[in-house]
């Protein structure tokens, strides 16, 4: 059965740990669903991981509808939100709500939206909430915010700081949104922000005290060659290694003619010798 805003909360209520990973594309989002993985974020994280960009900033609202729509037709029972991109929201509640609608018509399937940023962002979040879209917030580290924080950094350092992460929190619950991703917020503030919320934490480099935790998955699959991965990832595999070792020797096994072999044709298809051989003389 696919999972919904109840079963996530109840899950809560129910003090079971949520796991999220990030998925892009329908062969991934199809193994995730199988793996029983709660719930998949389609994050603007593919402006990275997916397009090769610096940061989150070019993705735009229809390539997260194209990313969103090939998860979505994979989840039979993943609870699948979708990320919406930068200045998809950020000038008024009416754009918000605009685009959050726009990502829910043309991605069939996807059950919430998520959006950056606290006190600032309430309105858009109340706007899209009132229309029945379930909303995810996200406070801390927000990437597309990551010029003005002046890079991918701890948030919440420092009693002022804590304050605003826990007040920007307390906004997004207030506004309406049934969960809050809490992104590289220290572990004793991330546990207190849990403790103060109804609503569902979710952790990325914020410390098992949140109720649930989200990776992207080509970070937790070891896939990302030549970057270092923060410090809050865990390597479950080595699919990068794995991926280069079969590409290298496909690579190789074409070059000396090991691939195709004759298991791989077709041989009971084809015209006999006489045939050939006249269409080698035709031609
Ligand atoms: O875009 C994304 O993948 C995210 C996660 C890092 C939480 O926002």
């Amino acid at each position: 059965m696919k999972k919904t805003v109840k079963t996530l909360l109840d899950m809560k209520a129910k003090g079971e740990k949520i796991a999220q990973l990030t998925c892009y594309d329908y062969t991934t989002a199809r193994l995730m669903d199988e793996a029983g993985v709660d719930m998949i974020l389609v994050g603007d994280s593919l402006g990275m991981t997916m397009q090769g960009y610096n940061d989150t900033l070019p993705v735009t609202l229809d390539e997260m509808i194209v990313y969103g729509r090939s998860v979505a037709r994979a989840c039979k029972e993943t609870f699948v939100v979708l990320d919406m991109p930068f200045m998809s929201y950020q000038i008024s509640p009416a754009q918000a709500l605009e685009s959050a609608g726009r990502m829910m018509k043309e991605a069939p399937g996807i059950s919430a939206v998520k959006l950056e940023g606290g006190v600032h962002i309430a309105p858009q979040i109340k706007a899209i909430t009132e229309a029945g879209i379930p909303v995810v917030g996200h406070v801390g580290m927000t990437p597309q915010s990551v010029n003005a924080l002046g890079g991918f950094k701890v948030q919440g350092k420092g009693e002022e700081n804590a304050e605003r992460v826990l007040q920007d929190a307390l906004a997004v619950q207030e506004a309406g949104a049934f969960a809050i991703t809490l992104e590289c917020v220290p572990p004793k503030l991330a546990t207190l922000i849990t403790k103060k919320l109804d609503i569902i934490t979710i952790g990325i480099g914020a410390s098992n005290g949140c109720d649930a935790q989200v990776l992207v998955y080509q970070d937790m699959l070891n896939m990302t060659t030549g970057g270092i991965a923060p410090k809050f990832v865990r390597h479950f595999a080595n699919i990068g290694d794995e991926m280069k070792k079969a590409f290298t020797e496909y690579q190789a096994a074409v070059k000396d003619q090991s691939f195709p072999a004759v298991e791989h044709t077709y041989p009971k298809s084809d015209c006999s010798d006489e045939f050939l051989a006249s269409l080698d003389a035709k031609y």
